[in-house]
Formats: C-alpha cells, structure tokens, sequence
C-alpha cells in the first residue's frame, strides 16, 4: 500500500507514500487514493479529510510521467478520468476536504490540492502546471479549478508557461490560504476546528459554495435561502442557537 490513512478524533488524514518518485501518482495509486476518500466520504465518525505527502520534498510531484509516456490517446482518456473522479470527490465529498502542501505540487499534485476546499502550504512548498514542458496539458481539472481559484489571468500565465511559483506568491494570487511550518500541524488545527462545528452546516455550505462561481446567481441565492429554512429543522441549529442564547459552548451532532 502506498497510502496511509490515519484517524484523529473525526479528522482524518490520508498520507500519499511514494518519496522515491516524490509521491508522483500512478493508475494504481490513484485507485488507491480514490478508495481511501470513497471510504472517508462514507464515514460518519469523519468529519474533515486532510491530504499531504509523506518525506520532506514532496507533495505530490503530478501523474506518473514514466506511466504516462507508455500512453495510446485512448489510455490517456481514461487517465484523465480516473484523475478527474478523484478531484471531483475532494471536491463535492460532503465534508471539507484540505490539502497540506508540504513540498512539490505540479501538475497532477496541483490539481488535487485545487479540488480541495483549502490548502495550506509549507514554505518548500512549490505548485505548478508544468505539463506544458511535456508537449501535454493538466488533464485533472487545472485547465478549469485554477482560474475558479486565482482568476483567469493568472491561470493563463501559469498554465501556458509552467511557471512553478513558491509559497509566498502562492499566498498572494490566492491560491493558498496559509503558508505555515509544519503544515501538517497547521491543517490539522483547521481540520480540527472545522470537525467542532455542525457537519450539516458545513456540508450545505459546501454544496452552496461550490455553486458560486457558475450556474445563475438568482438560482443559487434561492437555493441558499431554502437551504437556509430547511436548516431550522436540524438538532444542529436549534442547539447552536440555543447554546448561544444560554451562554455556553453547542455541541453539535451532525443531526
Ligand atoms: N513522475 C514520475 N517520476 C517522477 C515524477 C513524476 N511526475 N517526478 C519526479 N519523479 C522521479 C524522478 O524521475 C526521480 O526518479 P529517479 O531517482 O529514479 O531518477 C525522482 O522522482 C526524484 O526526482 P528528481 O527529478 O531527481 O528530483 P529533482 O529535485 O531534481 O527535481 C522536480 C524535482 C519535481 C522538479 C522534477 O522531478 C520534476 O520536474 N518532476 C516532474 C514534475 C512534472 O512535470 N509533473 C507533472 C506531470 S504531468
């Protein structure tokens, strides 16, 4: 197995573990991965999903280009679409899914840090769509998911040179939300903050968020407003307003 999955309290943390090749995904590791987050998605007793890389280089260094390279247009299709169902899940799972970027995440690595609803990013961290150098272009969802995150302009400019950036500006064109040492650490304060609040709350949030960017605005804003109502019938809400109203802390059970 190259993925290892650990359990703290409701948040999880999902490890890719292939440092050899700098965590660089294959057909069988992404089966493996997609997996692992089905069965996160499932769990009740899961309430945030982290991925990170295991060693000090590397995220995820993108597909595997040895794989790649052995590659008909038709085979290559399909690879795309193994990679987009793995994006989608981090994307669309109903519970917050955050990327802990702890050293490369080109290409494909970019790609599945951008599917997720947060990323942090280690200083070493280094993020790309360097597929451009490989006469190829992302496949995983980079052509749409970073233009939805830092813009169009800057998606451009990043896709068409293959440009890999660091951190810092990372953090300046929005691509990431903290640049923190030791990451991990860092996305498990979050995750851990996030798996304290409502689980139905956040996964309507989610779903309504996710909306924002596409579809008709009246639309999604009606949608909000419904969501909004339907809410009040949860033991969630009325125990976080009451917990307010009686001054103390909601504890909250995804009801
Ligand atoms: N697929 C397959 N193998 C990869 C890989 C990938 N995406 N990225 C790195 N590796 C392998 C290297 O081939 C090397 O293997 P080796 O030790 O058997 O030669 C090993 O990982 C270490 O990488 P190396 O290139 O020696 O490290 P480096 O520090 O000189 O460079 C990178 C690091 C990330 C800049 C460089 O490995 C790289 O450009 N990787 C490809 C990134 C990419 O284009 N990703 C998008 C793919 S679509």
């Amino acid at each position: 197995m190259s993925i290892d999955v650990s359990m703290q309290g409701r948040v999880a943390v999902v490890t890719v573990n292939r440092p050899e090749v700098l965590n660089a995904l294959s057909s069988e590791l992404l089966e493996e991965l997609l997996a692992a987050f089905r069965g996160l998605a499932d769990d009740d007793e899961c309430g945030v999903a982290v991925l990170t890389g295991a060693g000090e280089r590397a995220f995820i260094a993108g597909a595997d280009i040895a794989e790649l390279a052995t590659k008909t247009p038709l085979m290559a299709r399909r690879y795309s679409e193994h990679g987009q169902d793995l994006s989608h899940l981090l994307e669309t799972m109903r519970k917050p899914t955050i990327a802990a970027v702890n050293g490369y995440a080109l290409g494909g690595g970019c790609e599945m840090a951008l599917a997720c609803d947060l990323r942090f990013a280690s200083t070493t961290a280094r993020f790309g769509q360097p597929e451009v150098n490989l006469g190829i272009i992302p496949g995983w969802g980079g052509t749409q998911r970073l233009a939805r995150v830092c813009g169009l302009g800057i998606a451009k400019e990043l896709i068409f040179t293959g440009r890999v950036i660091g951190g810092e500006e990372a953090l300046r064109i929005g691509l990431v939300n903290a640049v923190a040492d030791p990451v991990l650490d860092r996305a498990r304060e979050t995750a851990t903050l996030l798996a304290s609040k409502s689980p139905i709350a956040l996964r309507v949030m989610k779903e309504l968020a996710n909306r924002a960017l596409g579809g008709d605005h009246s639309a999604n804003l009606d949608a909000e407003g419904d969501t909004f109502g339907e809410l009040f019938s949860s033991d969630d809400a009325k125990e976080g307003l009451t917990a307010f109203v009686e001054k103390r802390e909601p504890v909250f059970r995804g009801t």
